[in-house]
């Protein structure tokens, strides 16, 4: 982990409501690993807010890059940055998806920016295997052809049919289970809460492994402030596991859902 002043050198609309974010990062680019995330500073806000964390799209020697959506000030504040502004980054953050088990056939499942956020491991993994994307419309769905370009089978599900199945990801992820070895299969998903739920509990239910990453508002982002908790299974149990530092990605097993 590392801090660093990162020089915007990108920053334009991406698709839909979604903006990408390029910042000349040579210290933190270097490090990222596929999964991981930045705890952003955004600057001209008027007080003093915390940093916001968000999933590294893209990265290299060179920097990083992040797809985001305004939904509130911070986000709304990060709209005004402009090429050649400094921003203050924390980085990388957060464990990162685990290396692929051998002999698997990977699966990813996202929607909103968990598509950006599975990016890196979806470029990184030796086998393209099926990718399940989900979002109200075509246009919600990010990075569809930048997927296909990396050889991966994609399978889009949308809320009114605009492109794929008509559903949720499960509504084409299920028929397509049914007709697997699941044993087989390794899951790694990014998206909202009960887009992560749905996916492990059908890994519990069937005997495969999914890598879920949480997404659980944040203040410090480095372990200190217990914002982040969740409850980890322990063999007598459970104890509290802070999303920032321990995860943000968890196996399905691990997990104790709040009801
Ligand atoms: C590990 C991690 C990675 C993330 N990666 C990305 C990313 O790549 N791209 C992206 O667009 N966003 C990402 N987010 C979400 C992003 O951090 C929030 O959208 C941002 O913090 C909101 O800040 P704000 O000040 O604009 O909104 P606020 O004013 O803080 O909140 C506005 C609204 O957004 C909701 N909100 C705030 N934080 C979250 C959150 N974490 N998830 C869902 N709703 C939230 C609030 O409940 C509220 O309704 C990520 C979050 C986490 C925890
Ligand atoms: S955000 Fe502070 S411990 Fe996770």
């Amino acid at each position: 982990m590392k801090q660093e002043k990162a020089i915007v050198i990108e920053h334009d609309n991406f698709q839909g409501e979604y903006r990408v974010l390029r910042l000349s990062a040579p210290i933190v680019g270097p490090l990222v690993k596929p999964g991981q995330f930045l705890h952003l500073e955004i600057p001209r806000l008027n007080e003093r807010v915390l940093r916001r964390p968000f999933s590294i799209y893209q990265a290299d020697a060179a920097g990083v890059a992040v797809l985001y959506k305004a939904v509130g000030r911070g986000t709304e504040a990060m709209r005004h940055l402009a090429v050649g502004d400094e921003v203050d980054i924390i980085g990388p953050l957060g464990n990162g998806y685990p290396e692929a088990a051998e002999g698997k056939l990977p699966v990813l499942v996202a929607g909103g920016y968990g598509n950006a956020a599975l990016y890196l491991k979806a470029k990184e993994l030796n086998t393209k295997g099926v990718a399940f994307f989900g979002g109200r419309s075509e246009i919600d769905i990010l990075c569809i052809k930048e997927f296909e370009e990396l050889g991966w089978d994609v399978r889009p599900t949308t809320d009114d049919c605009s492109i794929g199945t008509q559903g949720l990801v499960t509504a084409a992820f299920d028929p397509w289970m049914a007709e697997q070895d699941v044993a087989n299969l390794e899951l790694f998903v990014c998206g909202p809460n009960p887009m992560l739920k749905a996916m492990g509990d059908r890994a519990i239910e069937h005997g495969f492994t999914a890598w879920l990453s949480l997404d659980k508002n944040m203040a410090c982002g480095v372990g200190a402030c217990l914002t982040c908790v969740i409850k980890r299974k322990t063999e007598d149990g459970w104890e509290w596991a802070r999303c920032c530092k321990d995860g943000p990605i968890f196996e399905s097993r691990e997990i104790l859902w709040d009801e």
